[in-house]
């Protein structure tokens, strides 16, 4: 090994690594063995000089055509690169094991041993009754367990919860092309959400820029526990060499890099240019990194043939290299992407420049053109995508939450992902149940949030498997992982447990996947009408309807909703008879019979399924707007009286009634009447204190002439009270609020603030905060002080409310959590309760046990996606979690009243109970992943609407 002596690569780091050494010694040896006779043979040749560095310059030649892999001997390791010393061993003892093995058929019933940060041992019981100090214990009493959900779409630590000007760092402005730029160059280590994705079983993150850019830059792996440390890098999974100033060893293959681009309206908005110049700024750059490339491998091959002469030093550029590193297939090109047209220009540049793309994000219409999927360079994308989160702009209008299924049957990878906190990623692993309930099968539905997602990271090495040699994270849940509500009991990652203490166990009766319907004609229709399908069910306005073999049925009437019978036992089977529009009997078939007129008779087998109360939606625009983010589909915000003068055409003291700009058959509102949710009451559109009047309308009316579309033109007054950027303090709202309510009263908007002082009209307010709720509380004790009169006062949003809920229950003041379960997107509502397992009570059990009288909103409440409708049609979801999650204190029926009676009642609904909308399902509960609406039974519209 005299070779240093002559090449001059004594600067090479010595490495333990066998083949790499080896084929540099190979390599090497071939080099000089052609070199060194020829300079003993004419020993003038001393001009064809190797540059000091040579054998670096062509050790990294050589490095350019390796692909990423693991580090050489990476699957003998016995401890983690990760691993935190002085964590004890940890011994699961009797798990129900989803290893991710076997295309996710693989169960194991058995035992996992974590040590080193590693998994160390998988199933064999005996084996690990070894003589082990130290070892913390716990069994899992058959309980579920998976490997640590992984979001392939995260932007938790660069756009931080909460959300404050001085920690956002997801999108520049510097350019539409920024290839050069690193998330891990702006990791907030101080984000809220890093503890809340964990009480959700996520255990790793990609990070990525966010999409205003056309390249935004490069994305990193982090896991999301705290480090000792505490430092970003530390958060790392396989980071790039280099990355920290650590010299690169060429002889080891390199490791992934991840670069964020982004289609169509994003960089478009961002910019204002069209899809032309963003792609003609993608070529431009991959133009420019294309020479480099070819500088460097014209370079590389004069060095290989020992032509050094002249060749100068290796041609390089620090802004381009990472987009040179995409051209040499070194870079999982991560690309927000939603549209056919988008999908099929990125197609053409990743065959113009041949570089193969390793997932489309969001992608709401992938499912329509696989074909232009399947053309894309080396193979086709895998698709990162939403389950229901859609039509918030136009790209995603066309959306399906067949998507997943579709894409699936096709043959492409499907993942499920976050893009937190657009959906929190805390959350994700319920975007795998809903594509899971609308079709995806069971094994693909739990890839979709770990093992395909450690893949398209190129981490499926490390990650994504319960496997022997794999990193220790780990989930052990309290239900199977498809059931609804399903909760960590606790989470591994590294093998440090996270949670200090869980607040849920292991729950008997919600050990199986749920068995979902089938949904074949509604899947076939969504791409047979290109993402739009009709959604209007079937009329059924003359005639009878006898719904059999039903059962449980839920009725309401004045006091609310009643369980009628619920049985798991379907022998002596239920029937409700249905004419004109109302039911006449239920019961049995023999009590029914003499009702079964002979008229013609529409027999529906519910097939155990269920008769349940319609819900109600309330805290979102549904009603006013399309696409929020299309201007021209909505009906548009009002003007503030505290910040704007008010057109001198609405006259002094003006208020605007919701009722006016009403629009019918939106999507959102059609996909929320399928889904068992027939009403909604929404205010005016407002970006400031006084929003306007209320109404409450049906989703499943055409227009609002027809009978019953609207049911109360008006409902409640609605304001909000906000910490605003530059808008007016608090304190200001507050004083505004007090001299509406105290007069003197002024035109329509003063006789409706006069209403909500003699109690005839709630004063709905929007608020996040404690200190603020607790302001409105002393407000309505000083109001009432004056004029005698109890005021009805309810809040929305709420997500603090805990703080002050006795208070609140003493002040008889109602409240509606939206959304449904709260998460710290702003300062001023940033203290949360996180619920179980992180805390034993949720926000709304924790109202409930205090008396509020307490409602269900959406989810849809973010800065990215204000108001939007689109998580209306989940509500049956979102009331059934409050149950699950309440342990028993929120019954079935709590959690329906929740979804429609205490609703209407705290938003000022006065429409009587007794003809209000009911539910038919099939096959399982309206609150459940069984069941599925078949008909919707409207005696305020004399019809029934059925679906199938
Ligand atoms: C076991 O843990 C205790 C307390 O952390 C420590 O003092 C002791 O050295 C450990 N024993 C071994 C064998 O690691
Ligand atoms: C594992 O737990 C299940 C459920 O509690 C129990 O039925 C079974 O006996 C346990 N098996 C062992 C080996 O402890
Ligand atoms: C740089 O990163 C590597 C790989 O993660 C690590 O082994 C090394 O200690 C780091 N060096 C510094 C100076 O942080
Ligand atoms: C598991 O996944 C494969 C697709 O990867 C699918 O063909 C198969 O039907 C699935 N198995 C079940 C039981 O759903
Ligand atoms: C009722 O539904 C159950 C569950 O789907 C089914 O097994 C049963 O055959 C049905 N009974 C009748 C009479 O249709």
């Amino acid at each position: 090994m005299e070779l240093p002596a002559v090449g001059g690569s004594s600067s090479r780091k010595p490495s333990k690594r066998v083949w790499p050494v080896l084929a540099a010694f190979v390599f090497a040896a071939l080099y000089f063995s052609i070199d060194l006779p020829l300079l003993s043979a004419r020993g003038s040749r001393s001009h064809v000089r190797i540059p000091l560095h040579g054998a670096d310059t062509l050790a990294k030649c050589r490095s350019l055509s390796v692909k990423p892999a693991p580090p050489p001997g990476f699957s003998d390791r016995t401890h983690s690169d990760r691993n935190e010393p002085g964590t004890p061993l940890v011994l699961i003892r009797n798990a129900t094991i989803w290893t991710g093995l076997d295309n996710g058929e693989d169960v194991v019933h058995g035992d996992i041993l974590l040590e080193n940060g590693l998994i160390k041992n998988v199933g064999d019981v005996n084996a690990f009754k070894l003589n082990m100090v130290n070892v913390t214990e716990i069994n899992a009493e058959g309980a579920w367990v998976t490997p640590g959900i992984v979001d392939v779409h995260s932007h938790i630590a660069v756009a931080s919860s909460p959300s404050l000007n001085g920690a956002n760092d997801a999108n520049s402005v510097k350019g539409l092309t920024l290839p050069w730029l690193r998330a891990v160059d702006a990791l907030n280590t101080h984000d809220d959400s890093y503890a809340h994705s964990i009480a959700g079983g996520v255990t790793t993150s990609l990070i990525l820029p966010g999409s205003g850019d056309a390249i935004g830059g490069q994305a990193f792996v982090i896991k999301l526990r705290p480090t000792s440390e505490r430092s970003t890098s530390s958060l790392l999974v396989d980071p790039p060499y280099g990355l920290n100033g650590t010299a690169v060893d060429y002889d080891i293959p390199p490791r992934w890099r991840h670069m964020k681009y982004a289609c169509g309206e994003n960089p478009s908005g961002a910019y204002s240019v069209t899809r032309m110049d963003t792609v003609w700024s993608y070529r431009e750059a991959y133009e420019h990194a294309r020479q480099i490339k070819d500088k460097q491998d014209e370079y590389c091959s004069k060095a290989f043939a020992d032509e050094w002469e002249g060749l100068g030093e290796f041609p390089e550029d620090l802004q381009w290299e990472a987009l040179v590193d995409v051209l040499r297939g070194k870079v999982k090109v991560q690309t927000h992407c939603y549209e056919a047209v988008d999908f099929e220009a990125f197609v053409r540049l990743s065959n113009e420049f041949q570089f193969p793309v390793a997932a489309f994000h969001h992608a709401h219409e992938a499912y329509l053109v696989p074909d232009v999927l399947k053309r894309a360079y080396e193979h086709p994308p895998a698709i990162a995508m939403f389950a229901a989160f859609s039509r918030y702009k136009r790209e995603a209008y066309r959306h399906s939450e067949f998507a997943p299924r579709i894409l699936n049957d096709h043959g492409i990878k499907v993942i499920m992902k976050s893009d937190h906190p657009a959906i929190q990623s805390r959350w994700l692993l319920h975007e795998a149940q809903q594509a899971h309930y609308y079709g995806l099968p069971a094994n693909v539905s739990l890839a979709s949030v770990t093992t395909n997602g450690a893949e398209l990271l190129g981490l499926d090495h490390r990650l994504g498997y319960v496997k022997e040699g794999y990193d220790a994270d780990l989930v052990i849940w309290d239900s199977h992982p498809l059931a609804l509500g399903a909760t960590p009991v606790q989470v591994f990652i590294d093998g440090i447990p996270q949670l200090q203490a869980s607040f849920t166990k292991k729950r008997d009766d919600r050990q199986a996947a749920p068995i979902t319907p089938s949904f074949e004609k509604e899947a076939e229709a969504a791409v047979k009408f290109v993402g739009l399908p009709p959604l209007e069910g079937t009329p059924i306005t003359s005639g009878g309807i006898l719904f059999q073999n039903i059962s449980s049925m839920w009725r309401r009437d004045e006091s609310g909703v009643h369980c009628v019978f619920r049985t798991r036992d379907i022998d002596d089977e239920g029937v409700v008879f249905v004419e004109d529009g109302e039911i006449v009997c239920a019961g049995t078939m023999g009590t029914c019979t003499s009702f079964l007129g002979d008229k013609g008779l529409t027999v529906i087998n519910l097939e155990g399924g269920s008769i349940t109360p319609a819900l109600v939606s309330a805290g979102t625009s549904l009603g006013l707007q399309e696409i929020a983010s299309e201007a021209s589909t909505v009906d548009g915000t009002v003007f503030d009286p505290l910040q704007g003068s008010i057109p001198a055409v609405l006259g002094n003291g003006s208020i605007i009634y919701a009722v006016d700009g009403l629009m019918f058959g939106t999507r959102d509102a059609l996909n929320a009447y399928r889904s068992g949710v027939s009403t909604a009451i929404t205010s005016p559109i407002s970006n400031g204190l006084l929003g306007g009047v209320g109404t409450y309308f049906s989703l499943g009316a055409k227009h609002k002439l027809e009978d019953g579309a609207v049911l109360n033109d008006v409902t409640a007054v609605h304001v909000t009270v906000a910490h605003q950027d530059g808008g007016p303090s608090v304190s200001t709202q507050i004083a505004a609020l007090r001299r509406l309510l105290l007069g003197p009263y002024t035109g329509e908007r003063g006789a409706s603030f006069e209403a909500i002082v003699k109690g005839e009209l709630p004063l709905v307010v929007n608020v996040k905060n404690a200190d603020i709720m607790a302001s409105l509380v002393k407000l309505k004790q000083e109001v009432e002080a004056v004029s005698g009169t109890p005021i009805k006062m309810t809040l929305v949003g709420a997500g603090e409310a805990h703080l002050v809920a006795a208070e609140l229950a003493a002040a008889n003041v109602g409240v509606i959590v939206t959304p449904p379960r709260p998460f710290p997107f702003t300062w001023e509502g940033r203290r949360i309760l996180q619920g179980p397992p992180v805390t034993e009570q949720s926000l709304v059990t924790t109202l409930f046990t205090h008396g509020v009288t307490v409602g269900i909103g959406h989810q849809g409440v973010n800065e990215y996606a204000p108001l939007t409708g689109w998580a209306a049609r989940n509500l049956r979801w979102d009331a059934a979690w409050a149950h699950i999650d309440s342990h028993g204190l929120i019954s079935m029926e709590d959690a329906l009243n929740m979804a429609s009676t205490h609703v209407e009642k705290l938003l000022g609904v006065t429409r009587k109970a007794s003809d209000s909308d009911t539910v038919a399902t099939k096959g399982g509960e309206l609150l459940s992943f069984e069941g599925k609406v078949v008909a919707v039974v409207s005696p305020r519209r004399n019809v029934v609407d059925l679906f199938e």
